[in-house]
């Protein structure tokens, strides 16, 4: 049976499920995947994201940098999404994160590092520049995605277009509680952000979604299993190719079919496994 396997690797990839018993462990499976990424193409182009989920890819990356050398000098990386009217020295901007949990320890060039301008005196013109820019670099590789409770991914909140580009957008009033921790009260998030849109996201030649805990596990499982729906915008990946959902075992809780993604996970030869 395992032979079968390894002659034949039939892939599997279009919506991998890969469930991990902690948000470390699924941390390092989504880094060794753009490790290996880096690897195999030094010029990458990645798409970031922001948000608690990401703390521990970015320590992992941040390790691999260190210790083993991964070399993100040819890279380029364009981020999600910012918030509209926040200084980038906010210690709340997503300018500020990325710079707090990646961009300080690694060594991307600062030219190729893309975060929409959330202070453009002409913010649709500034996105039309972030569409264009990630074009005029070939395209993003590989897009990491977390998702909000309400099955946003990018700061495309349900009802976005699913052939939306990157534009304004008001985020919901559970998107404004869940970020009030970053901000300490919901009052001071923005209530507006310039987000990259499904289109742009669903462009990109591979997808990363993250998500951990129970609260995700609703939304997790719209993605997966329910029906394609703007009201659920994450559940546009099913259209896509090329997808790994990498989730802790609490926020798998709403699955149907777990059985069959560890099974099928588990049956992967060594060179299509993650770790
Ligand atoms: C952030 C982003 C959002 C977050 C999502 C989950 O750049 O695009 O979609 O990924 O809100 O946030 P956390 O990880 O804080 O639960």
């Amino acid at each position: 049976m395992l032979s079968i396997l390894i002659d034949a690797p039939t892939g599997d990839f279009e919506m991998e499920v890969i469930i991990q018993e902690s948000p470390d462990s699924a941390a390092r499976v989504a880094a060794s995947i753009i490790a290996r990424l880096i690897r195999e193409k030094p010029t990458a182009v990645l798409g970031l994201a922001t948000g608690g989920t990401m703390e521990p890819v970015y320590r992992e990356l941040v390790r691999l940098h260190r210790n083993e050398g991964l070399d993100f000098s040819r890279a380029a990386t364009f981020n999600l999404d910012e918030y509209i009217g926040l200084s980038v020295e906010h210690p709340s901007s997503y300018h500020a994160f990325m710079q707090e949990h990646f961009f300080r320890y690694v060594n991307v060039a600062p030219d190729r590092i893309h975060i929409p301008n959330g202070n453009a005196a002409d913010v649709p013109r500034a996105c039309r520049e972030y569409e264009d820019r990630i074009r005029a670099l070939g395209g993003i590789d590989l897009q990491l995605l977390g998702i909000g409770r309400d099955g946003h991914i990018g700061f495309n909140e349900p009802s976005s277009s699913l052939a939306s580009r990157t534009r304004i957008k008001t985020l919901t009033q559970e998107t404004l509680l869940d970020n009030a921790r970053f901000f300490g009260e919901a009052e001071s998030v923005p209530r507006h952000v310039v987000t990259m849109g499904i289109g742009t996201i669903m462009d990109s030649g591979q997808c990363v979604l993250l998500a951990f805990g129970a609260s995700k596990a609703e939304a997790v499982a719209g993605t997966v299993e329910g029906p394609v729906s703007a009201s659920l915008p994450a559940s546009v990946l099913q259209f896509h190719e090329n997808v790994q959902v990498i989730i802790d075992r609490p926020a798998s809780g709403k699955l149907e079919r777990t059985e069959y993604y560890d099974w099928v996970y588990e049956g992967k030869p060594d060179w299509q496994r993650y770790e």
